[in-house]
């Protein structure tokens, strides 16, 4: 049998410790284990064979896709993407005969809203994904990265910019851009370093909660 709450689905596979989160809508797929401390978000997906640690915070509509583990220092914001067998790690310097488990040893990993990462990249922990980063698949993020850049490669680098439909930005002389998507224009600065989105042209996205 589902695990039978109200408001959530866990396949009979998965495993849930008591005292764990698990908002309204959220689904927990087969062989997946959300451990006491974690807190998980509304309409949430974690796919098959995800690991939720103690302490792991999920925004809401966050999307987990299969072998993932998700280590403690872990957060995730609203509708982060993590593509199948994504690689946290939460210490730096690990040694197997020194101890160094527990929050106090653990970094943070932190993906701001609508951040995506792609199939089997790794972040060295530490890092902070900006709103609406892309991570492309098999990069290894050793830096932050910031708002709507893409990075990929290994290291990852930047290789662009991306909307939060998920579209590549192509800036003019202006330093304007729009989603072929959405519509939604896009400011770069003049340093380059930072683009913003130009608010008065923002669309409602598909699952908008306002
Ligand atoms: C990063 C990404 C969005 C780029 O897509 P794109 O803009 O269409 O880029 P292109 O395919 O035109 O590639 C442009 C160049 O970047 C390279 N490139 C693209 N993605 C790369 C990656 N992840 N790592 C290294 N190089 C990459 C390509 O080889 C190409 O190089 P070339 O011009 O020398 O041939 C895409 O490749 C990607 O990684 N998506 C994530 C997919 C994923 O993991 N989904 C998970 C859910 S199923």
């Amino acid at each position: 049998m589902p695990h039978a709450a109200p408001d959530f689905y866990a396949h009979p596979t998965a495993v849930l410790d008591e005292g764990c989160q698990v908002g309204r809508g959220s689904r927990v797929w087969h062989f997946s284990h959300v451990c006491a401390g974690a807190d998980i978000g509304e309409g949430c997906t974690l796919g098959q064979n995800v690991f939720v640690a103690d302490g792991v915070r999920l925004g809401r509509g966050v999307k987990v896709q299969n072998n993932v583990s998700l280590y403690g220092g872990v957060v995730c914001e609203d509708d982060v993407f993590l593509g199948p067998s994504v690689v946290f790690t939460n210490v730096k310097n690990p040694r197997s005969a020194v101890p160094r488990q527990g929050p106090g040893h653990y970094q943070t990993t932190h993906l701001e809203q609508g951040a995506t990462v792609g199939a089997n990249a790794t972040l060295v922990c530490g890092v902070r994904l900006g709103r609406y980063a892309f991570v492309g698949a098999g990069s290894v993020v050793t830096r932050d990265v910031p708002a709507y850049a893409l990075v990929y490669g290994t290291p990852a680098r930047p290789q662009g910019w991306m909307s939060a439909h998920g579209h590549r930005l192509r800036f003019d002389r202006h330093g304007r851009a729009t989603c072929p998507e959405s519509g939604e224009q896009y400011e770069l600065s003049p340093d380059e370093k930072t683009v913003q989105p130009v608010a008065a042209t923002a669309p409602k996205l598909p699952k908008s909660r306002n």
